[in-house]
Formats: C-alpha cells, structure tokens, sequence
C-alpha cells in the first residue's frame, strides 16, 4: 500500500464510521395520532380504546429512539409538514413562493450527493417540489375506494387484487425503489434518501374488511372526555369542519359541529373502529417496506424515521380532527432508528419539537451541520428553527429544551387570531391574541382567550386553569416564557431556563 492508498483506506474508515454514507428512509404517516402500544402509558394516557395493533411500528420502536414527546409546531398537514421538511416555522402554503427559496430535508441531501426520492404524501399534496428530488416524485394514483363521500368504508378484501388501495401502490412503489438501490444500476454506490408518504389514517377511513376484523365493535368505546374543558375560551373550538363538511354520512347526521354538541355514539363508535382499522393497515403496509429493507440487506446502512404529521382528536372533546392547539392535536409519533446506535431500543421523555427532526437527521448521518437561524432569516437559504437531539440518543434523559411551541390560526368576528401553545414537562399554556399578516406579529394586549392545563393531575385537559387563582404565578411566568418564543427556550442558545417541573 502506498501513502496514497493508505489515506484514501483512512479516509473510507473514517467514513464508514462516521456514517457518512448512510441511507435514510424517511417514512410520514398521515394524521398517525401516537396511539400504538408503544407510545401507550403516562404520555399517552387512554382509558378508552382496544390496544391497537401495530406489530410492525412496535417492532420498529423495538430497536430505535421513541420520542415519547414529539410536538407538531401547527396540527394540520400542511404547515406541519412545512416546518419539519423546511426546519422554519411556517404558516403559508407553500413556502417556495411565499416564503422563501429555503433548502428543504430531502434538497439538502440531494445536495450532499444523495439520490432523493418522494413516493406519496410528502409535502401537502398537489405541492411539487422539483428542487427535492432527484427524480420526479411518484404519486400513485387513487382507487375508487380511497375518493368517496362516507366517512369510512371496509373493503371487501377479494376486491382488492383488481382495485388496490393506494397505501398498497405507494408500498409497493418504495420496494422496487429499493430493489433498485440494492442492485446498483444507476444507482450503484449512491446513498438514498426515501421518503415514503402514506395517506390513511386520513379520511376517508378505508380499509380491508380483514383489518376491521382485528376490533370488534363490542370491544370499542366511547371517549370518556367528549366534552369541551371546563372554562375554555371559545376560540379555541374548532368545528370538525373536515368531516362535518366533506363526508356524507357525517352531514346527514346530527352533528353541528358546535361546543357540546356530540356526534351520534353508533356514529363515535364506528368512526373509532375505522379509525384503528386503517392505522393496522397502514403498519402492514409500513411492514412491506421494512421487511424489504431487511431482506436486501439495507438495513445496517439505513437510518430510518418514521412520523405522523400532527395528532388527531376521535371524539375527545367533542371534536372529530386537528386544528386545535389541544394535546391531542400536537402530539405526535416519532421514531428514529440509528443502526448501531438505537439496536437496543431506547426511549425518552425530553420534549422534542417536529423542527428538531431535520437537524437530527443531517447529524445522524453526518452530512455537514445545519446552524441556527438568525433573527432575521429572509436571505438564508439553509438554517433551522431546530436543534439536533443526537444527544439523547446518547443519553435519553440528557439536559435538553424544556418546552415545545405550536400555533393555530382562527379568524373570528373579522379578526385573525393566533393561538400560540407552550408545552413543558407539567403543563400546557396557551394564548390567543390578535394576530397581524402584515408585520407577522402577535399583539399580546389583546387576548382572546387563555388557556391552562395542567397535566399531572388533569392529562386529558379537561379543566382551564387559566383563572385559577392558585396558578397566577405559575401564568406569569409561563406567559413570559410564551412570549419569549423558542430562540429562548433552545438549548444551543445557551439560553434554556430552568424546567418547570414538580
Ligand atoms: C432557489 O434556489 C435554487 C438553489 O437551491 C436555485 O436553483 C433557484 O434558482 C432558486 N430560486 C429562486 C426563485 O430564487
Ligand atoms: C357525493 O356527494 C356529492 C356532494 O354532496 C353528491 O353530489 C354525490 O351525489 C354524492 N355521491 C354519492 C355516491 O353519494
Ligand atoms: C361544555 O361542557 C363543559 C363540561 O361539561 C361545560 O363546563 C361548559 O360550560 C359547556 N360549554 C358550553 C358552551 O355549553
Ligand atoms: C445523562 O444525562 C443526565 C442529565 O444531564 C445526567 O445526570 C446523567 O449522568 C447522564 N448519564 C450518563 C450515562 O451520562
Ligand atoms: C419562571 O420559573 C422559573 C422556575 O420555575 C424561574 O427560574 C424563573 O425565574 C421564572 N421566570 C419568571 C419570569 O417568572
């Protein structure tokens, strides 16, 4: 071996180790609230449904990083997805136009010698991306099943061969994807990013009658909570608009949407039942992808992340959707799966924010680290509004950010309202002030609502404490923090208050 060689053999181990040319599969599930057996328990508390079952995401939480407290930064797919794929905080649409010209997740690997490809939903759908991926993404087209005008239907399974569901196509496109990665080709030597957007649990709820076999309807509830809080502002309530609006069987009946008023309860229950059917069948799909990973061979170089895009409430509340800035709404699943890192399955209760997972990523994989943005981050094209948690997949219970910030819109009486949500360990806060689209600000002074729950003795937010005089100091405080926003709370700022704990 010459001097030559002997660096270049130096320069593979150096990248070998560093993970340099690792995969990663990026995997969405649309409107997956964190109700699988494995986000079960303290931060998921459910008094209400059968245990769903998900063998092949619980297998997978098996051997990564489950972040037990992941929150959206806006519960809807749209703005949600924005801000995780962009690492910004966004309101708008769509961002190219509106926002910027920002480097979004798979645009930065595709610049760092990635072969980047979109199968599914993965920016809200219709958006085309160019600058993404490397190839032009693959949106199969949907089946009659998957457009129709009920609320949730279950598919003979003996229909399914001629007239597939679409989670199966988008399946079945991302393993010959990978057939491809693994025997070179044109793509020999080149690392992939493979992001993989699945469309149920979304509504409609469709799925194999096979699937709703595995919850029987006397095994189903009704949610324990399908009241609003006790002392909520009304601003806060949204009115199921999504399903009240677009699905027949929902408009017929007599359901209005309104504070209290609840959907009839063979209705609720139905709903539940579809729901979980269609979350089982988009894990046998997520299974049909994993197992091909395995069993070509790719999954010791593949980093693998698997997300829902926001929560989703089934009746809790009252309300049938997200759009809310409840617990319910901005909690959601994350998984992240480090070959040789996470093979023992770990798991954490840090509090993670959506923005975190572009960062994490880019480090997990060790393409070059994306900054912090500055105050004003008009002109850069690459920065984040998030901070790598590579720490605590050294360290589960590492020091790490305190609180989460989410945000929903509302326009009321003619007024644009933000409602803005800080989520610490113990509690959730939330104001909503008037808002402006010209300067893009809040104005504190005015409030149209406030909000205050407090999860060690109320996990389902049942109860606004906002005017409990026995919190007031606790609201100063966590009003202060509110304001202060996110650049406050980041840990690489080295600004991180104390936790607000015990
Ligand atoms: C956006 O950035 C890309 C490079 O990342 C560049 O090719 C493109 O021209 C830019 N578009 C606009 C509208 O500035
Ligand atoms: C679906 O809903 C639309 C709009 O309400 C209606 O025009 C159409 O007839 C419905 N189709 C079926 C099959 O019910
Ligand atoms: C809704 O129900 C809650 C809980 O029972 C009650 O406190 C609240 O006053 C009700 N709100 C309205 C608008 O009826
Ligand atoms: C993990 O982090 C916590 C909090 O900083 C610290 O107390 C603990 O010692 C760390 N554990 C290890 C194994 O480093
Ligand atoms: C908020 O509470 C924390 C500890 O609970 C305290 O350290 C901090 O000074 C308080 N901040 C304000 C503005 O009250």
């Amino acid at each position: 071996m010459n001097r030559a060689h002997t660096l270049l053999f130096l320069l593979y181990g150096f990248f070998l180790q560093c993970g340099a040319r690792k995969n990663v599969l990026f995997i969405i599930v649309d409107d997956l609230r964190p109700d699988l057996g494995c986000f079960r328990g303290a931060d998921f508390p459910t008094h209400d449904d059968p245990p769903p079952h998900t063998p092949h995401m619980d297998a997978l939480a098996g051997s990564s990083l489950l972040v037990r407290r992941a929150y959206v930064q806006q519960a809807v797919c749209s703005p949600s997805r924005t801000s995780f794929l962009t690492g910004y905080i966004l309101l708008i649409t769509h961002f190219r136009s509106a926002g910027g010209n920002f480097t979004t997740l798979p645009q930065y690997f595709r610049n760092h010698g990635r072969r980047s490809i979109g199968i599914g939903k993965i920016f809200h759908q219709g958006i085309k991306d160019p600058l993404s991926w490397s190839e032009p993404d693959i949106y199969p087209g949907s089946s009659n099943w998957d457009r129709q005008n009920a609320s949730w239907q279950f598919v003979p399974d003996n229909l399914l061969h001629a007239n597939p569901l679409i989670d199966y196509k988008i399946a079945q496109s991302a393993t010959k994807k990978l057939g491809e990665f693994a025997t070179g080709g044109k793509y020999a030597h080149t690392p992939f990013f493979l992001a993989v957007g699945f469309i149920r649990p979304h509504l409609p709820f469709v799925s194999p009658a096979s699937f709703g076999d595995l919850y029987p309807l006397n095994t189903l509830k009704l949610p324990s909570n399908n009241k609003a809080p006790v002392g909520m502002p009304e601003v806060a309530w949204f009115k199921s608009n999504e399903i009240r609006t677009q699905y027949e069987d929902i408009h017929r009946s007599s359901f209005t949407g309104e504070i209290n008023n609840t959907i009839p309860n063979n209705i609720a229950l139905d709903l539940r039942r579809a729901y979980y059917s269609a979350v089982s069948w988009v894990d046998s799909q997520v299974g049909v992808v994993l197992d091909e990973l395995n069993r070509l061979g790719l999954a010791d170089s593949t980093v693998i992340s698997l997300v829902g895009d926001h929560g989703w409430q089934l009746g809790e509340h009252g309300i049938w959707g997200k759009s809310t800035n409840f617990e319910l709404a901005t909690h959601a699943p994350m998984i992240l799966k480090i070959p040789g890192l996470t093979d023992s399955g770990l798991s954490t209760r840090r509090i993670v924010e959506f923005v975190d997972l572009f960062p994490t990523l880019v480090e997990a994989v060790g393409l070059p680290k994306v900054s912090i943005c500055p105050e004003n981050s008009a002109h850069v094209s690459t920065c984040t509004e998030g901070e790598s948690f590579m720490p605590l997949v050294h360290n589960t219970s590492a020091d790490w950010k305190h609180v989460a910030f989410s945000q929903y819109q509302r326009h009321q009486h003619r007024t644009n309202i933000m409602g803005y949500s800080l989520r610490t360990e113990r509690y959730r806060y939330t104001e909503w002030p008037e808002f402006s689209y010209q300067t893009f600000k809040p104005d504190w002074t005015k409030l149209h609502g406030v909000e205050l729950y407090d999860h060690t003795v109320d996990p389902d937010e049942n109860h606004n404490r906002a005017d409990d005089t026995a919190y007031a100091t606790l609201r100063a405080n966590l009003s202060w923090r509110l304001h202060a926003g996110w650049r406050h709370a980041s840990p690489s700022l080295h600004q991180a208050g104390p936790a607000l704990v015990g």
